[in-house]
Parts: C-alpha cells; sequence; structure tokens
C-alpha cells in the first residue's frame, strides 16, 4: 500500500516531487490558509509522515492520536510547536530544516537592521505622501552601522552569518551571547568575541535575536533588559516572537528607552500589539526571514528527503530527536 504523506500548507514543486518519485499518496492542504487542529488530527490519522508549518500546534494530543505517523518534519529550522519529547515517547522522529536558511534570514535580518537605522519606513511615507520638500542638512538623520558593536543573541548558524555580513560587509565589531562559545576558527573570522549577556546588552549599538525559542530565552527582554541597553540601541528579531516581551517593547519605544526596532516575529502571530502600529521608529515585516526563492526551494528538498530518508529505515542528519528510533 502507497504511504501516506500530509502536507499541512502547499510547499514548493521542488518538495513534491521528491515525494512523488516514491509514488507516496500526498494529501496536501488546497487552501490558502493554515489547518485547523482539528483539520490536521483528522487528516493525519492514517498518514505515515507529516510535513508540518511552523504555524501548526502539533501538541501532545494530537500526537497521541497519530497512530501510523513515523516522521514530522517541520517546514522550518525552529521546532518549538511541536512536542518532541511526546513525540520521542511515540517512536516519531521529528525533523527541521537546519543550515539551509541561514543566509536568507541573515539578509532579512540586515535589511530590518539598515531600514531601521536609516528610517526608511518614515523616508517612504515622507516620499509617498508627497511631503518631500527638498534636501536639508539634517533630514531623517540615524545610524551608522561601520564601526559599531554588533550583539548576537544566539550564535548558531544564522547568528553566524549575520555576523558575517556585519563584519565582512560593515565593518561592525561582534559581540556575542550564547549557551557555549563558538568554535575559535568562527571567532577569528569575525573577529568575534563572547560575552555575558549584562555585558552584551548594555554595550552593544545593535542587537539581533537569533536564539530558539525556549524556556531561557522566552522574555529574555523585557523592561528591565531595556533599560540597560543604550538609549541609542536598535534591536532587531529575527527569532521568535515571546523572545521579547511586546508590550515592554512598545513602551520602550514610544518612551525613546531605546531608539528603534526591526521585527520580523511577534509574541502572538499573526496578531501584532496595536502599540506597535502607531510607531514611526519599528519596522516590521510578518515572518518572512527565510522568503527567498532559492531558500524556500532548498527548504522544500530537504524536508521531502527527510521524510523519504525515515520512511526508507535511515536516519536523516537533520532529525532533532534520533533517540526515538529506540522507542519503536
Ligand atoms: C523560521 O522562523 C524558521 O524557524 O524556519
Ligand atoms: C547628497 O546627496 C550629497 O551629494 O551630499
Amino acid at each position: 500500500m502507497a504511504k501516506k504523506i500530509l502536507i499541512t500548507r502547499k510547499i514548493p514543486v521542488q518538495g513534491i516531487k521528491i515525494l512523488e518519485a516514491q509514488n507516496y499518496e500526498i494529501k496536501i492542504n488546497p487552501d490558502d490558509r493554515n489547518m485547523t487542529p482539528d483539520e490536521i488530527q483528522e487528516h493525519s490519522k492514517d498518514c505515515d509522515a507529516l510535513l508540518t508549518m511552523l504555524s501548526d500546534d502539533i501538541d501532545a494530543e494530537l500526537i497521541s492520536k497519530t497512530t501510523d505517523v513515523k516522521c514530522i518534519t517541520n517546514y522550518a529550522v525552529g521546532y518549538n510547536n511541536i512536542d518532541v519529547t511526546a513525540a520521542t515517547s511515540a517512536g516519531i522522529i521529528v525533523c527541521n530544516l537546519p543550515g539551509v536558511l541561514a543566509r536568507a534570514t541573515a539578509e532579512l535580518t540586515f535589511a530590518l537592521l539598515l531600514a531601521a537605522a536609516r528610517k526608511i519606513i518614515p523616508a517612504h511615507k515622507m516620499c509617498s505622501s508627497q511631503s518631500f520638500k527638498g534636501w536639508a542638512p539634517t533630514l531623517l538623520l540615524g545610524a551608522e552601522l561601520c564601526n559599531k558593536r554588533l550583539g548576537i543573541i544566539g550564535m548558531g548558524e544564522i547568528g553566524t552569518e549575520t555576523a558575517r555580513i556585519a563584519h565582512h560587509g560593515f565593518k561592525m565589531q561582534i559581540r556575542y551571547h550564547n549557551r557555549g562559545r563558538v568554535s575559535k576558527t568562527i571567532e577569528d573570522e569575525l573577529n568575534a568575541k563572547r560575552l555575558d549577556f549584562e555585558d552584551l546588552i548594555k554595550s552593544s549599538d545593535f542587537i539581533c535575536l537569533h536564539t530558539s525559542l525556549n524556556s531561557t530565552s522566552r522574555h529574555m527582554f523585557t523592561i528591565n533588559e531595556f533599560r540597560m541597553m543604550k538609549p541609542s540601541a536598535l534591536l532587531v528579531n529575527a527569532a521568535r516572537g515571546p523572545v521579547v516581551c511586546e508590550e515592554d517593547l512598545v513602551l520602550a519605544l514610544q518612551n525613546n528607552i531605546i531608539s528603534a526596532a526591526g521585527l520580523d516575529v511577534f509574541e502572538q502571530e499573526p496578531k501584532i500589539h496595536p502599540g506597535l502600529l502607531e510607531l514611526e521608529n519599528v519596522v516590521m515585516a510578518p515572518h518572512i526571514g527565510s522568503a527567498t526563492f532559492e531558500t524556500r526551494a532548498k527548504m522544500a528538498e530537504m524536508a521531502a528527503n527527510s521524510i523519504v530518508d525515515v520512511l526508507n529505515g535511515k536516519m536523516p542528519s537533520n532529525a532533532v530527536n534520533p533517540e526515538a528510533i529506540n522507542q519503536i
């Protein structure tokens, strides 16, 4: 009997082709919206593998109701939406997509960093509302990146790629905070140094968040941390919304406790705190860090290959819980 795969949202064709070549029976959400938890549960019942989105809540209850699923691949590098402990106990291998999306996400981080530093949103509004009255010496002055200190929280693949753009392209000074130190090769390449969290946030001109969401990183930034930052500092969050207390960020931006923010993620997506909508010193994007043609295609291929591997009895290198195999 053909193996069945549920894909909860349309993904680029490159991934579908790989799955079709295996003669799998593929169920793809036909609609341009997320599936509800009930729909995912209903459709995953007789499936051998699930290809899920970061917006799908794959909790213990849903996992307990799947009987044939052997693999859940998340179409993302983050997998905080999946209860991995429950999956492991159920003998289900969970895969994420490391590596492939680091460059695209780092480039988007820089788009937000530059846009916030150079006030591109108010600048664009001035032009589009025909309020540009001519060049002026002090019109929309912003912050220069060159020679400034970039503090990176979470120096994994994405943080490192952001540091590369910052160091090689903008001559920024790189400091990072991470559980462990990165390799000496990377520290040497980027002239990067690890700092304690407090030292990093107090001394950085720009701070980029690239950490995964976990119990340590949840609300890592509240009003207390914003108060410790330089008033001229700028924060970019390209990680997960709940790393920042959004309500406190609104306060900090309203009161110039920090100077600006660039946000690709929000605490309760797709909701955005109404306070953010009224601010001039924030630039926002709807969670598009990995959204390039090239990267989304590579992600689709990697996701499909991991499913093929698991269903052929091979452990994919991007399994996050290879120990799940011991449960079967
Ligand atoms: C995007 O946020 C991802 O985790 O891939
Ligand atoms: C700016 O456009 C300049 O010429 O200085």
